[in-house]
């Protein structure tokens, strides 16, 4: 399951996470899904216990996590850096937010997740990073790749200290950023840092370019497949997969590790199963309106949370 903000959902007693969230990713669980990554969460407050890191929102992701283990689901808690101009940022402003990214590792550890995935795609603060038309920083967090990379990197040793040795440290980004060889190499610089797990969505725009024939599947999945050969580590690939003989496609055919279904498990939370089973998918139309500030109990698939 791809990660989705539950815009619509709030959680009990002023948390942001609460029964909402716990009954929506336990059905997911419940529907197959092997592994889910929980939606976009800030890293702001994982400090100082203000934001989504509440004692109210711990207990709801705990239960999350606890439920979803218990229907066989592995869980990834998303982190998020918000959508921040790197350019403007000083040395002590990124050391910051490096220790609430290191610190949200650590609490989402404590708390039962079985990793995170560090939010580098769609053209927010940590996209803007790796992007090597957007980051004219000139400091150790500019330049090459590496460097583009360090605002993670750097701090990846004090996570694994801080975690079980089966945590998974994960990276969600693009392949252009802006052309294909600086996905590539930031992708590298993931793996070569000791990155556990990299999920390939787009960069600061999505691709346009048009597919392989005979590939049945989006450009951005195909970016997937594409970074999948260029590192020894799993990846996950996202965007528009909605049919089984998408997914077997997919992985029947070793092109990525992974099929990330993000609209499609809104749609039906059995995805997984049916998929599994061979039955029939209650499918996605793309109709978009779960797409941000609307409400996703509204999919006319007809989903009842
Ligand atoms: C309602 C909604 C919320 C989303 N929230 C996030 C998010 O928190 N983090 C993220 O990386 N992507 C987010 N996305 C993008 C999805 O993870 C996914 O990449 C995208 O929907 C394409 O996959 P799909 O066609 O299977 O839905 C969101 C998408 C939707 C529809």
């Amino acid at each position: 399951m791809a990660p989705m903000v539950t815009f619509s959902f709030h959680g009990d007693n002023g948390s942001y996470y609460g029964k909402q969230h716990i009954e929506h990713y336990t059905k997911r669980a419940k529907g197959g899904a092997g592994l889910i990554i929980v939606q976009a969460t800030s890293v702001f407050g994982a400090v100082d216990f203000t934001g989504m890191w509440s004692t109210g929102d711990i207990a709801a992701l705990k239960q999350i996590a606890s439920n979803c283990h218990e229907y066989g689901a592995k869980i990834i808690m998303q982190l998020h850096c918000g959508n921040m101009d790197i350019n403007e940022l000083s040395a002590e402003e990124i050391h910051s937010m490096q220790m609430n990214m290191k610190q949200a590792a650590i609490r989402a550890c404590e708390i039962g997740f079985d990793g995170v995935e560090y939010h580098f795609a769609h053209g927010f603060t940590l996209c803007k990073f790796i992007d090597a038309s957007y980051n004219r920083r000139t400091d150790q967090y500019g330049g090459d790749a590496l460097n583009r990379a360090r605002v993670l990197t750097q701090i990846l040793p004090e996570i694994r200290n801080n975690t079980h040795k089966n945590f998974i440290v994960g990276v969600r980004m693009g392949e252009y950023l802006p052309e294909s060889r600086d996905g590539i190499e930031a992708a590298r610089a993931f793996e070569k840092a000791g990155v556990d797990l990299l999920h390939i969505s787009f960069g600061m725009q999505p691709p346009t370019n048009p597919v392989p024939e005979g590939f049945i599947c989006s450009p951005i999945t195909y970016s997937g497949c594409k970074i999948k050969r260029e590192v020894n580590i799993p990846v996950i690939a996202v965007n528009e997969i909605r049919t089984e003989e998408q997914v077997r496609f997919l992985i029947e055919n070793d092109y990525v590790d992974f099929a990330a279904i993000g609209r499609g498990m809104l749609a039906d939370p059995e995805f997984a199963n049916h998929v599994i089973n061979s039955e029939p998918v209650n499918m996605c139309s793309g109709c978009k309106r779960c797409f941000w500030f609307s409400d996703h109990n509204l999919c006319p698939a007809g989903i009842d949370e």
